[in-house]
This record gives structure tokens, sequence and C-alpha cells, in this order.
């Protein structure tokens, strides 16, 4: 049981979206009291906040941690204390690892894996094939069913629609889609077959292989009514149909990669700005941006997809897709925010509130009494760049490198207990799975 926390002196964001300077007392993991002047109980250890921002702790729906099977990128002990460090406690694992995780047998050992090494808070999808019905509605607890409509891994890719549909006819919960069509992208990649430069990976797999597929995933989903989310939305082309016709039981996230970083990146990081979907252009980051200012685009995830400096540094198309996020989208999206781009409180929901209610995880995503003690003290007013030597991902680098950035998380609560402190990890404390409510 986690004992008393009282957090004094910091300025916490409240649920009306609200700036309150005052105190916060935890017990056992909750939020007790939100208020002035608290005293401290006798087991209450003390937490001087003055000067920092007390935000709900954020929740990044959408990373690749890479255990089991390919450990040699990234595990589940250094993916969560770059979430400490980056402020975020509680995380949503998809199923592309190795085994695949398509079963309940594979479910339950990614449980069991980070119940013994994740010091922040874990939720792990169910992987569509093109044969597991069965497990996709009943392995739990998962966040979601994860359908890979193009990028595929290995047997995790459905991509006729005469697969597709009936997944989303049978059953209630969560599709998330990566939505990239398929024969389009192995079309063109042989068009493009003896191009080395990775910049071609924006073309080949372009706006239009993403607008398909997710205009099929929003035409089954309207047709059962089947909730679906649509994962890192990266073109203008889905924003734009979306704001005409997105129904009330779809959502759609955005990465602060394909916010803040476009083809332009190409030239200064080569292959570390390679992912699925790819970057675009300025006027995607654009539109994007306006239409998440506007809610078409619910919330934020990074992606997380490490690969080692080995892998990113073979030649085109050998090299593999992806990049790390956990560390530092926090400290990028608030930095937006100071820079007045967007608001703080407007962060705290894209990366908090916004995603415990998509995925109807109780308690979580506010700072108020009865809510879980997930939090995280952020610095709004000193920069600090972005340094290779500080990075906790195992991969040891990140395409933002050199970035100044501000909002860096200084202290990070799970449930309660101090998990980092500027600098300083407890890697004792453990995150708990997460429940996800019907
Ligand atoms: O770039 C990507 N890499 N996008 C994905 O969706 C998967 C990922 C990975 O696992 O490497």
């Amino acid at each position: 049981m986690a004992s008393s926390l009282l957090i004094q002196n910091a300025r916490i964001l409240l649920p009306s979206g609200e700036f309150f300077l005052g105190d916060v007392r935890t017990q056992g993991g909750k939020i007790v009291q939100v208020g002035t002047d608290l005293s401290p109980d006798e087991d209450s250890t003390i937490l001087d906040a003055t000067g920092l921002t007390l935000l709900p702790g954020a929740i990044d729906p959408q990373v690749h941690f890479r255990e089991p099977g390919l450990e040699h990128k990234e595990d589940l002990s250094t993916a969560s204390r770059a979430c400490a460090r980056g402020g975020i406690t509680s995380f949503l694992e998809m199923p592309n690892t190795r085994p695949l995780t398509t079963t309940q047998a594979t479910l339950d050992d990614k449980l069991r894996r980070a119940a013994e090494k994740s010091l922040v808070n874990y939720g792990f999808f169910i992987g569509a094939t093109a044969q597991n019905l069965p497990d996709l509605r009943e392995a739990n607890p998962a966040c979601g069913i994860k359908i890979f409509m193009g990028s595929m891994h290995g047997d995790l890719l459905v991509d006729e629609e005469t697969s597709l549909e009936p997944i989303f006819a049978k059953g209630s919960r969560l599709i998330a889609v990566h939505a990239e069509d398929q024969a389009r992208i192995r079309d063109r990649r042989l068009q493009f077959a003896n191009v080395t430069d990775p910049a071609i990976h924006s073309t080949i797999q372009d706006n239009q292989a993403a607008l398909n597929a997710t205009m099929l995933a929003l035409k089954l989903s309207k047709k059962y009514q089947r909730r679906l989310h649509i994962l890192h939305l990266s073109t203008a082309e889905e924003a734009d149909l979306l704001r005409q016709d997105k129904p009330a039981w779809v959502t759609a996230e955005v990465t602060p990669q394909h916010l803040l970083l476009n083809t332009a990146a190409y030239a200064e990081i080569g292959s570390w700005a390679q992912m699925n979907p790819p970057l675009r252009s300025p006027h995607d980051n654009e539109v994007l941006w306006q239409a998440l200012l506007d809610g078409v685009i619910d919330f934020i995830a990074t992606d997380h997809a490490p690969h080692t400096l080995e892998e990113k540094a073979q030649a085109y198309p050998n090299t593999p897709s992806g990049m790390p996020g956990v560390e530092t989208s926090l400290a990028l999206m608030l930095t937006q925010a100071v820079q007045k781009r967007c608001t703080v409180a407007q962060v705290a929901d894209w990366m908090s509130t916004a995603v415990a209610k998509a995925y109807k995880i109780p308690h979580k995503g506010a700072i108020a009494p009865g809510y879980d003690a997930d939090l995280v003290l952020v610095d709004l007013q000193t920069y600090h760049p972005v340094l290779r030597e500080e990075l906790q991902t195992k991969c040891g680098w990140s395409p933002f490198e050199g970035w100044n950035l501000t909002g860096w998380a200084q202290v990070t609560i799970v449930g309660g207990e101090v998990v980092y402190d500027r600098g300083t990890f407890n890697s004792e404390v453990r995150g708990q799975a997460l429940q996800f409510d019907e």
C-alpha cells in the first residue's frame, strides 16, 4: 500500500482547466484532498513543488516496447524508465512483439512481464490476424483490438475488406487501425525499388495510401456502428475527411512528430525520420494542428518505436521504420503551449484526460479526490535540450536531439509513489495493470 504524499505549493491544473495554487494529498495510491495549507499526516512524505505545475500523469496510448522477443531494441524496464522520465504514468502497448500478441496466452505473458518490470501502469492491445476472431472478442484485459491494415508485421496484416468485415461486424470493443493501403504500398515499392534515399519513404507510402485505408475503416465502422480509433493520423486529407464526417463513436490521434516534423527532416536526420505512416509536408503539419485544436483529432500518442542505431544505419529500404518518443512527447507539447500554439490545459487533455475517456480507463486523467495518484510536476520556466546522454530508452537516440524544450517532467508519481525525481529513479516502484470499462 502506497504511503501518504503531500505535494505542497504546486500550480495545480484542475478538471475545469483552471489553475489553483495549493496542495494535493494522496493516500493509498489515490488523490484524497486538493486544497490550501494542508497539514502533513504523521507518515506523509512532503514534496515541495514551489515553482512547478502539477498535471495528471500522461497516458501514452500507442507504444511499441519490444518485449518479448525484440529486447535488443527496448524492454519493459528501459521503456518504463523512459516513460517515468517523460512524465508518462501509463502506456498502451502494441502487439507486434515476438511472439505476436494475438492470444490470451501471449497477452497474459506480457501482463506478467509488466507486473515484474514496469515502473508505470500498463495495458496491452490484442492484435488481429486473418484467423483469430475468437481471441479478439474474448482476450482480457485488452485495451482494444489493433489492426495493421498496412505496414504489416508477419501475420499481423488484415488488409482485405472481406477479412476486416467480420472483425467490425461482431463484438463491441474498440478497434484501433494503422490505416495504410498495403496493396498501393506494395505497387509503389516496386516502382521505386532502386532508390536508397530514405526520403523516398514518404513518396512510396503516400497520402493517398493513408486516405484509402482510413476511408475503408470509416466505412466499416459506420456500417456496424463499431467503435473505431484511427491511430497516428498523418495527412491533411484524412483530417479533412474526419472534419466532414466523424461519427460520435470514432476517435483519432496524432503524434508529436507528425505535428512538428515533416519531410525536410530526412535531410537532417536521414533514416531516423523514417516511420509508418511516414512524415508528410509542412501543409500536413498545419492541417493536423488545426484539426487537433478544433477537436477533430482527439488526442496525442507517440508511437514510440525504437530501433538500434545499427539497424537505422542500413541502406533504405532495409532500415526499419519507427522512432522513440515517450521521453520527449510531453516536453515537446508543453513547449508548444508555452510558445502559445495551444494551452497547457489542452496538452493535459490530449495527453491524459481525453485518452482515459476514449479507452474508458477509470479514475485517471484528472487531479481531483477519488482519482488515482498518477501525477507529473513539470517546470514550465526553464529550457533544457534533448541530450543523448540523458536518454533512458535502450535505443539511445532521439529524432529531437538538440531541440531546446521546456515543460520537462521534474517529478513523476505513479499510484502515489515518486518514481522519478529530477534525474533519480526509484526502481522499486511498480505500475499496475490498467482496467478498461465496458
Ligand atoms: O514506424 C513504425 N514502426 N510504425 C508502426 O506502426 C510500427 C513501428 C514499429 O513497431 O517499429
